[in-house]
């Protein structure tokens, strides 16, 4: 496996490459949820490419950009031991060579406002500069990123299809641990007892879209059983909400691709998690 330290090696590489690239972009620290996309990525691909750069354009001033794990080494021997081709690591200095305060921007509206992006302003505004950025940089065929960051997901789709950028966006069904739980460097920080009722999370999404699915239930009512079941286990919310799955707007009556958004806290630890499923015609 190979290490491209700066874009300079990069480009030199990426410009010998006659096959099938796809990138999976990381901020690192990965866990087994990450490499599962390497996996998916290899079924696309005949090259494998992953960035690792903590980008500090989509932290908030409040987040800790400093404290960030940062974990090279094991990230790139778990992924060399996973398959993957290539990483890209590059410096700040590489990506904002003229300093964030000045940096061009790309900003996907209404989608990005709403969700996280009402709680962390300007954070989807980082995203999709980093990854229209990384999709210029690598010139991937195809990019993976996982289905738990599904407003990421989604931005990421749309910002691709707004700019005609020629990359095939690829989502990752979520991988969740055996009671559930979606697999998050997050969940390391719950407590023995906070980890155990973690999947109560997954559980009440399940039963809000069998409730709203199966049983026809008024969308204003299964929410308001869902908000008050994690509010009974000691949850915080953030936001629960039934969404339209394309834009992420209020899902009305005649919407039938639909997805179930949550973000809570169980304790300091700030948890999301999302599910998708189909309104009955
Ligand atoms: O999901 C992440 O790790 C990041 O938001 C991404 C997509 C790599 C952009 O920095």
């Amino acid at each position: 496996m190979q290490l491209f330290k700066s874009l300079q090696e990069l480009r030199a590489w990426r410009a010998q490459q006659t096959g099938r690239i796809a990138l999976v972009p990381t901020m690192g620290n990965l866990h087994e949820g990450h490499l599962k996309l390497v996996d998916l990525a290899k079924q696309h691909a005949d090259v494998v490419i992953v960035s690792i750069f903590v980008n500090p354009m989509q932290f908030g001033a409040n987040e800790d950009l400093d404290n960030y794990p940062r974990t090279l080494d094991a990230d790139c021997q778990a992924l060399a031991e996973r398959g993957a081709h290539g990483v890209f690591a590059p410096q700040v200095s590489d990506v904002y060579p003229r300093g964030l305060a000045v940096q061009t921007y790309i900003e996907v509206p209404k989608i990005s406002e709403t969700l996280c992006g009402a709680s962390r302003p300007g954070h989807f505004r980082g995203v999709a500069t980093i990854v229209a950025k990384l999709f210029n940089m690598v010139q991937p065929h195809t990019a993976v990123f996982g289905e738990k960051d599904f407003q990421q997901l989604q931005v990421i789709r749309l910002m691709t299809q707004d700019l005609s950028l020629p990359v095939e966006v690829i989502g990752m069904p979520t991988e969740r641990a055996e009671d559930g739980l979606a697999l998050s460097s997050r969940n390391g920080y719950l407590s023995p007892s906070e980890r155990q009722l973690a999947p109560v999370i997954y559980k009440t999404l399940t039963a809000l879209a069998d409730a709203i699915h199966q049983q026809g239930i008024d969308d204003e009512i299964a929410l308001a059983g869902a908000r008050h079941e994690l509010e009974e286990h000691g949850f915080r919310i953030d936001y629960l909400e039934l969404r339209r799955r394309s834009d992420l707007q209020p899902a009305r009556g005649d919407d039938h691709e639909l997805v179930v958004l949550v973000a809570a806290f169980l304790g300091r630890t700030r948890l999301i998690d999302n599910l998708q499923f189909t309104r009955h015609a």
